[in-house]
Formats: structure tokens, C-alpha cells, sequence
């Protein structure tokens, strides 16, 4: 197949032969060296590129993403950074007047990621470079370099455009499908039930680069831009699987606070500019973010399978470890959630506060009624084999008043509910207790403290 894209702002058409070659391979491969290879696996962020399509310019992680990801974006590498006479970025000179850098193997990927955020105007730097590991220079003078050069104008080689795909064809098709469209997919996916559905191929992407895997039949969904929806319904936000975590962060800012904080903590920009919700609840995984927050806020999940679509409680989805509720040919249409969910609270623990996975992530969501818990949804991520409910706890809690002294009286009910598990992030007890204190947390006050997680430049 061919694809077509903009590197750094000329016209490339590539014949892709693997469709899950990654996009930092093939770069290094035509002497781009400058994107990095750290960890390969979506950690450290030297391979960040920017990506420009329909809905702006991202930064990405060139190693989770797959050639086909290309098709009708910009591509622009370290080497696009500075004007094409030379002129260095307004990020490049601060980063050398404010001493950001020394051993130099972060410093592209850094310098890409300030380089995105300059052009977004954002100004949130500790979250913007929480995907770029450095551990010579550290993050004060690189901070410190961000804020400085914010102000300076965008250059104007900086602003890409997408390619018009209205004339481009891909040819063979047989290598990988790239729908434009949900109707497209669902037929395709009927005929084709064994294929891999690759999104934002932040799971995916690790299947191939860590454990080896071939993929054999692959469909790319990210050209499926009505998947990228959120509609708003008197009541109700319908979440297309296709929105990325990032954009749903942003969405969620004003109507559920607690979750967008959630969503804050999950991985870094690259990821979240990448990751789709559609793959966060499709993998199934037991310690993913956003299914204990969707499912504390009552969300309920639609399928689709050719032209059939079902609708069920996101919990019935989970059936086991590594098992859903979906059938061949299937695949996740949207997500749900009631528009107001002012009892929500949602806690994350992970060894790191960026760009790590839960060890324990609990999601409480009661109401009140004449002083008294009138309905509680609860649930929890890294206690069971599934995101699941704590049914016992909620049934502990209706009907009493919210307190230290109900909430503590009903903990032992969580032992009922879950008998977690003991791996690499936390023993056993330690995420019973750990779940424990989030149930009791929910009934205090925030302390109020400045965050002691920011760094100061
Ligand atoms: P993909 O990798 O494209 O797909 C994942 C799975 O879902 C595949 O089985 C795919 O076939 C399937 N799929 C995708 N879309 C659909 C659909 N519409 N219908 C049916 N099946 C579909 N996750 C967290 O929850 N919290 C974190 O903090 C976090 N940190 C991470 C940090 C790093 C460095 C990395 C690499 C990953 C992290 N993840 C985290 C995991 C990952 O980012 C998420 O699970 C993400 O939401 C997956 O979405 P995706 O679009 O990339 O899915
Ligand atoms: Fe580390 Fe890509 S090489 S994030
Ligand atoms: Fe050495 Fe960043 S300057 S890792």
C-alpha cells in the first residue's frame, strides 16, 4: 500500500511492505536519526515527533506509532524544528541560554514536545513534558526554558497542514484497511472477524515492538473521524471510541472535574494524544484508567456489529480477565455518561504521579438525599481480575449518612467485594488498605495544601 503525508514539510508518498512498522524505525532508517530510540515502548519520549491532522498538531510517540498512522497528516521531526535557513525555533535558543541540556539524548525529544506546546499555546508545561524523561540536565533549566521562550511568536514554518486525501489512493488495501467511516469498519470487520483493530495503538503498538508479535490482518481506525465525536444530548455526553484520552480530558474539564484530573494522570500528552477511550475499554485491562470512573458514573457501552448495534452497562462487559462481552465481528461504537455527576471523586495511585498505570484507581460516586447516602456507585480498578463494582460496600453505605464513622464502619464490607491480587506494584494488602483510605478520603475535605508535585523553575 502507499501512503502520503508531509515530513517536515514536503510531500512523501511511501510503499508501506509492514504495516506495523513503527514510524521511529523507518525515520532512523532514512537517516532522521535525530527522533531517538529510548525505550521503545512509549516511556521516555525521545522519539517525540508532531503530528498535524483535522483536529491540530500533537506530540506523539514515534515509537507507538505505525506507518498507516501517517496517511494524509504532517509529519514534522527534530529536523523541521528550525526555519530551513537555519534560524533556530524560539525553544532551541532558550533550551541553550538556560543550560537544558547535557548529554543530549533527551534533548530532541524535549525540544519536539516544547516545540508542540509553543505552537498550542500551552502553558502547562510539568504536564506537557511529564512524557520526557531526562536524568542528566534535570527539569528546572528545561522548565525554565519552556517558560521562557512561550511568549516568542510561532515561526511560521511551524504551521502544518494535513494532506487533501480527495485525490490520493492507497492502492492495495490487502495489507491494511483504513476505513473512512464506522459503516465501512462494520462491514469490513464482519468479513474480516479475526483482525486486529489497531487505534491509537498504545496497547497494540507494544505487541509488536516488545513481545514480537506478527499481526496478520490489521485495520487502522483513525481515519473513522465520526468515532471522533462527543455528542451532547439533554442528559447525556456519547463518547465515540475513537475520541483520544486527551481530547476527552478536555471535554471533561467543566462537567466532571474529578475525572478529567483522572485523565491528567494518565501516562503523558504523547500517550494521551494517542490513546482512544475505544481502546482503554476494549483491551479488557483490569488496571485501566477510565473504566472504574465510567463505570462509577453509571456509563453504558454501545457495540456495534454490522449494521446491529446493543447497548449494556459498561461493568457487563467485563467478564474475566482477558474476556468481554463481544462477539466476532464486533467492535466498540461509543461510551455513555450521564452529563452531571456532582457526587463523583475519583483517585488514582501509581508508584510515579506521571506516566504510570494504576496500582489501585477508585471511583466513588454517591448522592444524598434528607442527609442520607440514597445511591452509591463505586468502583475499582487493580483490585480484580476486571474493573468491578464493590457491591457489598455499596450496599454498606445506602441509607446512612455520609461520615468518617458510616464510611469507616462499612470498609470491612470491601473485603467482600475484593480479594486483590499481589504483583510488581503492590502486595495484596497493600491495595486493600490503599483502597481503604480512598473510601475514607471521600468523605474529607482537600486539605487545601499547595500541590508539592509541581516543579519549580
Ligand atoms: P490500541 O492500542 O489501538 O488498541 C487496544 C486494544 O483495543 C486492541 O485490542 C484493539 O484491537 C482494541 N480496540 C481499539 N479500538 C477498538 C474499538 N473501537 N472496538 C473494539 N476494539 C478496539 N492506560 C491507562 O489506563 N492508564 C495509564 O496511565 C496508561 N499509561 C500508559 C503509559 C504508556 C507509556 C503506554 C504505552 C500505555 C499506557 N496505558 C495506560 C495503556 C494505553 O495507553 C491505553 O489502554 C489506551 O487507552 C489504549 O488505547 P489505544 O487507542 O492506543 O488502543
Ligand atoms: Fe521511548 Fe519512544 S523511544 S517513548
Ligand atoms: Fe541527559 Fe537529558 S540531558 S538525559
Amino acid at each position: 500500500m502507499d501512503i502520503t503525508f508531509l515530513l517536515n514539510g514536503e510531500t512523501r508518498r511511501v510503499a508501506v511492505t509492514d504495516p506495523t512498522q513503527s514510524v521511529l524505525d523507518w525515520l532512523r532508517a532514512e537517516g532522521l536519526s535525530g527522533t531517538k530510540e529510548g525505550c521503545n515502548e512509549g516511556d521516555c519520549g525521545a522519539c517525540s515527533v508532531l503530528l498535524t491532522d483535522g483536529n491540530g498538531t500533537k506530540p506523539l510517540n514515534a515509537c507507538l506509532m505505525m506507518m498507516p498512522h501517517l496517511q494524509g497528516k504532517a509529519l514534522r521531526t527534530v529536523e523541521g524544528i528550525a526555519g530551513p535557513d537555519g534560524t533556530l525555533h524560539p525553544v532551541q535558543q532558550a533550551m541553550i541560554d538556560h543550560h537544558g541540556s547535557q548529554c543530549g539524548f533527551c534533548t530532541p525529544g524535549f525540544v519536539v514536545t516544547m516545540a508542540g506546546a509553543h505552537l498550542n499555546g500551552a502553558r502547562d508545561h510539568d504536564d506537557q513534558l511529564a512524557g520526557n524523561l531526562c536524568r542528566c540536565t534535570g527539569y528546572a533549566p528545561i522548565i525554565r526554558a519552556a517558560k521562557a521562550a512561550q511568549s516568542a511568536p510561532v515561526p511560521d514554518w511551524m504551521r502544518d497542514h494535513p494532506v487533501d486525501l480527495a485525490e490520493i489512493s492507497l492502492g492495495d488495501e490487502q495489507l491494511a484497511f483504513l476505513p473512512r467511516n464506522s459503516d465501512d469498519l462494520a462491514a469490513w470487520y464482519l468479513d474480516h472477524p479475526d483482525a486486529t483493530l489497531i487505534a491509537g495503538a498504545t496497547d497494540v503498538g507494544l505487541w509488536v515492538t516488545k513481545q514480537l508479535r506478527n499481526l496478520d490482518t490489521v485495520a487502522f481506525l483513525g481515519g473513522c473521524t465520526d468515532l471522533q465525536q462527543i455528542e451532547e444530548t439533554s442528559n447525556s455526553f456519547i463518547i465515540g471510541a475513537g475520541v483520544t484520552i486527551a481530547a476527552l480530558r478536555k471535554a471533561m474539564t467543566t462537567p466532571h472535574p474529578s475525572f478529567a484530573e483522572l485523565l491528567r494522570r494518565f501516562a503523558s500528552e504523547q500517550v494521551r494524544q494517542a490513546a482512544t477511550i475505544g481502546g482503554n475499554i476494549a483491551n479488557g485491562s483490569p488496571i485501566g484508567d477510565s473504566p472504574p470512573a465510567l463505570i462509577a458514573m453509571g456509563a453504558q457501552l454501545t457495540l456495534r456489529r454490522g449494521d446491529a448495534l446493543r447497548t449494556i452497562a459498561l461493568e457487563d462487559f467485563f467478564l474475566d480477565y482477558g474476556k468481554q462481552d463481544r462477539a466476532p465481528g464486533e467492535f466498540v461504537q461509543s461510551v455513555t455518561i450521564p452529563k452531571t455527576a456532582p457526587g463523583l471523586a475519583c483517585y488514582k495511585l501509581s508508584k510515579r504521579f506521571d506516566q504510570d498505570i494504576s496500582a489501585v484507581c477508585g471511583c466513588l460516586n454517591l448522592t444524598l438525599k434528607d442527609r442520607k447516602i440514597a445511591t452509591a456507585r463505586i468502583a475499582f480498578g487493580g483490585m480484580a481480575a476486571t474493573p468491578k463494582r464493590a457491591g457489598a460496600l455499596e450496599d454498606a453505605l445506602i441509607g446512612q449518612p455520609l461520615d468518617e464513622t458510616t464510611l469507616t464502619a462499612a470498609l470491612p464490607a470491601l473485603e467482600a467485594d475484593f480479594a486483590p491480587m499481589s504483583d510488581m506494584r503492590a502486595s495484596s494488602a497493600y491495595r486493600m488498605q490503599t483502597a481503604k483510605a480512598m473510601v475514607l478520603r471521600y468523605g474529607r475535605a482537600p486539605s487545601g495544601q499547595p500541590s508539592i508535585l509541581e516543579v519549580q523553575a
